[in-house]
């Protein structure tokens, strides 16, 4: 039980830790913004991006994705799960896997993969 404990204070720690909340001013104003808090992202991600216990960071998401294969992703995060083993592979580490958002009107979503490749 204590061991429990401290696993979960030492988890809790990591992530208080590796949590950056400010986000730069030209990434703010950014209209994908918009879009990112009408979608609801940031009931998952935080109100900057920041990540948390229900999904990961996307501060430094440009490092890893290009914008087309963000657009990608977003439509239909499942398919794209099952090509990419990074992704893939982070299933089981969040209570609920990333939902994916068909729905999002293609100007919108471009506007979103700018504002998500502009957080850092
Ligand atoms: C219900 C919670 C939830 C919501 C809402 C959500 N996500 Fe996610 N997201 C996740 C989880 C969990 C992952 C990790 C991959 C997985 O396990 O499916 C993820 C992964 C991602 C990734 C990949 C990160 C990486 O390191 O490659 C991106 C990009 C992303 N989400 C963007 C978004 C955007 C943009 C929205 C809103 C349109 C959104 N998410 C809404 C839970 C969520």
């Amino acid at each position: 039980m204590r061991a429990f404990f401290c696993t979960i204070f030492a988890a809790a720690l990591l992530v208080a830790g590796c949590t950056k909340t400010k986000l730069s001013d030209s990434a703010s104003s950014l209209p994908g913004r918009r879009v990112f808090e009408s979608n609801n992202c940031t009931r998952c991600h935080g109100s900057d991006g920041e990540g948390g216990m229900a999904a990961p960071s996307l501060r430094d998401v440009s490092a890893r994705l290009t914008k087309a294969q963000l657009a990608e992703y977003l439509r239909d995060p499942d398919a794209f799960a099952r090509k990419d083993e990074r992704i893939g592979g982070m299933a089981g580490t969040y209570p609920t896997r990333m939902p994916g958002f068909p729905n999002i009107a293609p100007a919108d979503l471009d506007l979103l993969v700018d504002y998500l490749h502009a957080l850092n």
